[in-house]
């Protein structure tokens, strides 16, 4: 994909669904009594790949237009698969399935591509072993994952890494244990999974950091999915960077666990209206109106680290581009959990910033940028990651020349249309 510099972006966008809260919806409807009516569902390949992997196990699927129609199956038990599960390039089908099939009283094996196949699982098969689950794993940690289920205990587990497909993995297990399952996380991460256990009538509880959860009939929902804000990121911040750009984005999902990276371009500096807020299922939902904004970071916000970097991890690439034309630049620490996602992202920001003649310091957890740098138009390699095909995608509207992006097909992976969404709001 080739990109060229614009003035400005202006326009309406309508995003997504959320990719985090699709995915839930998809499995909790799927263990829940009846029919449940989901709309707004993702159309990104990751959710797409939950969806395969559940019709596998017998679940039935009727996609409408804009609607998706989930049957739920008979007390939570779903039909062994005759074949792999294949989650495709979702970490989260992976993680958070899995939680589901430790309760199932048959074998199941579960694998993805090779950028899956290279993430850890460790971190959920360690507290899936203990409910009782059976669990064999490559060098105890990668995919393909093979899981004997059945009836699990009960447990009370202290998450040694922020995840939220860790915690919503714990979580799922816990609906097919013998007690009450509390799972402590060591710092906020977005609590999707809890809200909507809840929507759908489980017995839930949070109390600060630690939630508990047990074995609960779960009752079908019709359930709208608001706009992605990790995708919005991509627009948000065009827009932010682009002088004389003014962009609406419709029904985004602002969760106070997921809008991490609205305060910290709020706190910037950037010019970010909320029209319209509303609750849905226990979701904050607001239009959000963009225009274009001078940021500048100082002593108090130039340093990202610590708790909030697990709220702003799927955003930290875009906000690793932005950081080159902030009066003062930004420093990302404690982010080590980058290196594992689709690739290792703060590898692959590096090097594309340092390709387009970025100053950039790299660290094992993390990247410092200077800011107010020109950046050049290159050719750029994507990384077969989603997230980093699009940051740079943005890089290269404020780049001097063409920027081309190679492997660009992987924004599906969680924004179908991507590109064309861009040329509609841009003059390049
Ligand atoms: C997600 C949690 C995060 C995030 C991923 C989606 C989720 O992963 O990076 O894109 O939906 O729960 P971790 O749980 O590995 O932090």
């Amino acid at each position: 994909m080739k990109i060229y510099p614009t003035n400005f972006i202006k326009g309406e966008v309508f995003l997504p669904g959320d990719k985090s809260i699709s995915h839930r919806t998809a499995l909790i409807a799927s263990l829940a009594e009846g029919k449940s009516e989901i709309e707004g569902f993702a159309s990104s390949k990751d959710c797409q790949s939950t969806l395969y992997c559940l019709e596998s196990l017998g679940v039935i699927v009727e996609r409408q237009e804009n609607k998706l129609l989930i049957n739920g199956i008979k007390n939570k038990t779903f039909t062994a698969p005759n074949k792999v599960l294949d989650a495709g390039n979702s970490g989260s089908t992976m993680r958070m399935l899995s939680g589901i099939l430790a309760g199932q009283p048959f074998t199941s094996i579960i694998s993805g591509d090779q950028s899956l196949r290279r993430r850890p699982m460790k971190r959920i098969v360690t507290p899936l072993r203990q409910m009782g689950a059976n669990i064999n794993a490559t060098n105890n940690d990668f995919p393909p994952l093979t899981i004997t289920g059945g009836k699990l205990q009960a447990i009370k587990y202290n998450m040694p890494v922020a995840s939220a497909q860790v915690k919503s993995c714990v979580l799922f297990a816990g609906l097919f244990a013998e007690g009450a399952t509390t799972v402590i996380e060591p710092t906020i991460t977005r609590n999707h999974t809890e809200l909507m256990l809840k929507e759908f009538g489980a017995n839930i509880k949070t109390e600060s950091s630690s939630i508990t959860i047990s074995d609960s009939p779960l009752k079908a929902c019709h359930y709208q999915v608001p706009g992605d804000i990790s995708s919005a990121a991509f627009f948000i911040i065009a827009a932010t960077m682009l002088p004389n750009s003014e962009l609406l984005l419709r029904s985004v999902g602002i969760n106070p666990t997921r809008r991490a990276i609205i305060d910290v371009l709020l706190s910037l500096g950037a010019n970010i209206k909320f029209i319209n807020p509303k609750l849905q299922h226990g979701e904050e939902v607001s239009d959000l109106l963009i225009s274009s904004s001078n940021l500048v970071s100082n002593d108090q916000n130039r340093l990202l680290q610590g708790d909030i970097i697990a709220n702003i991890i799927d955003e930290i690439p875009i906000l690793s581009v932005l950081a080159t034309q902030i009066e003062g630049g930004l420093t990302i620490r404690d982010a080590n959990e980058l290196r594992v996602k689709e690739s290792d992202r703060i590898r692959s920001v590096v090097d594309n910033l340092r390709l387009m003649g970025a100053e950039v310091e790299e660290y094992t957890d993390g990247l410092a940028i200077n800011g107010k740098q020109q950046l050049k138009g290159c050719s750029l390699d994507s990384a077969d990651d989603h997230r980093v095909a699009m940051s740079f995608a943005i890089a290269g509207l404020v780049a001097k020349g063409e920027t081309e992006i190679i492997n660009s097909d992987c924004v599906d992976i969680s924004f179908p249309g991507f590109f064309k969404k861009l040329a509609s709001v841009t003059n390049s």
